[in-house]
């Protein structure tokens, strides 16, 4: 199953009717990180995060049969059109439709908004284009329903893959794996899986509060960003990292040692910067306020006791990550203490959750 041949749509029939679809994805955060990758979107490391619930993308995809066979589509964001986002979305039906010959058959309309501010410096597209992949999904169990299930969740997941990395982890929830590593049985390059072992109830709606350090454009594109790892003096040894994280991580997600926890993931989030600092042209992505509020969690943390960790993305924004029992100090500790580091004061409060939903 896991040969991308397999995944090549070849009979389908053609709608004669058009129809609409909605689909709702969230971002994930990712504990151990994905940074690098080989051709054809295959990551250079396995990675594994949180699905959320909250930050979350709404593709509301309208299909029109058409007579002659190729890519055709227009573009809205929230009811307006959106000529910017175009090229990302041309490249990824480039990239579909050798899988989904079906998609030539159609115009389609795409609308999408997000739950979160616009420019808040979250990643839109991990939610974006799982959410797009899930709207596409639905068309192809029209024109040939006699996949099974898992078959389709799969594929919406490498739909999502060719979109954008990370995205291919907000199909499904809540904890996600992707790449293949020895650790994690059926893992694959292809498709995010679902962790399929014992996860203690400490992790259980495990809560992430997104701190908005600095929400201006991203200084490093992704592409520009996992480019950075080819030739790099360290990416094998970092490469060989990400496996060795994701089997201790196993165990850790088992026992719930949230000591053994904190560090794994601090040290990723330090480790994904530290590759940009030392790669040629180097980066240094965090902000004044990203030290700021990492040196208070770690006072509040050893004055507490309270195991609440960070975690960060190619960015200045900080993931702050805790067990939802604490739920209520941690809030009143980013409210008295954390805001004051953000653009505006703005923080936005998610937690685990399920991946892609039809809400059409
Ligand atoms: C730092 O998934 O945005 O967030 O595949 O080029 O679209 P592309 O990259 P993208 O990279 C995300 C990198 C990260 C870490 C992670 O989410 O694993």
């Amino acid at each position: 199953m896991n040969a991308l041949h397999t995944f090549k749509t070849i009979n389908y029939t053609k709608l004669t009717n058009s129809g609409t679809f909605t689909f709702a994805a969230p971002s994930n955060i990712a504990l151990v990180k994905y940074w690098g990758k080989k051709q054809n979107q295959i990551p250079a490391n396995p990675s594994l995060s949180f699905t959320l619930k909250n930050c979350k993308t709404i593709t509301k995809l309208q299909y029109q049969p058409k007579a002659e066979k190729n890519i055709s589509f227009d573009l809205l964001f929230e009811g307006q059109v959106k000529e910017s986002f175009r090229p990302k979305i041309q490249k990824y039906f480039e990239r579909i439709q050798d899988l989904c010959p079906y998609i030539l058959d159609y115009h389609f309309k795409i609308d999408t908004q997000n739950t979160f501010p616009h420019s808040s410096g979250i990643a839109s597209s991990a939610s974006g284009m799982a959410a797009l992949s899930a709207t596409i999904i639905a068309l192809e169990k029209l024109v040939n329903p006699n996949q099974t299930e898992a078959f389709y969740l799969q594929k919406a997941s490498l739909l999502a893959r060719l979109g954008s990395g990370s995205a291919c982890r907000s199909i499904k929830g809540n904890i996600v794996v992707w790449g293949e590593t020895d650790s994690i049985e059926n893992s694959s390059d292809l498709f995010g899986v679902t962790f399929p072992y014992e996860v203690n109830n400490i992790f259980n709606n495990y809560q992430d509060t997104i701190l908005l350090v600095d929400k201006g454009e991203k200084q490093v594109s992704s592409t520009v960003g996992h480019d950075l790892m080819h030739n790099h003096p360290f990416a094998e040894r970092r490469f060989k990292q990400a496996h060795e994280n994701i089997q201790q991580l196993k165990d850790i997600l088992k026992t719930g040692n949230l000591t053994e926890f904190i560090a794994l993931v601090e040290s990723e989030a330090l480790t994904l910067h530290a590759m940009m600092m030392t790669s040629k042209p180097y980066f240094i992505l965090m902000k004044p306020n990203t030290l700021e509020i990492i040196n208070e969690i770690w006072k509040f943390r050893e004055s507490t006791k309270i195991p609440v960790c960070f975690t960060l993305d190619a960015g200045a924004n900080v993931h702050v990550l805790y067990p939802e029992k604490y739920k209520i100090s941690v809030t009143e500790f980013i409210t008295n203490t954390l805001a004051k580091h953000c653009q505006n004061n703005q923080f936005i409060h998610d937690e685990m959750g399920n991946g892609a939903e039809n809400v059409s």
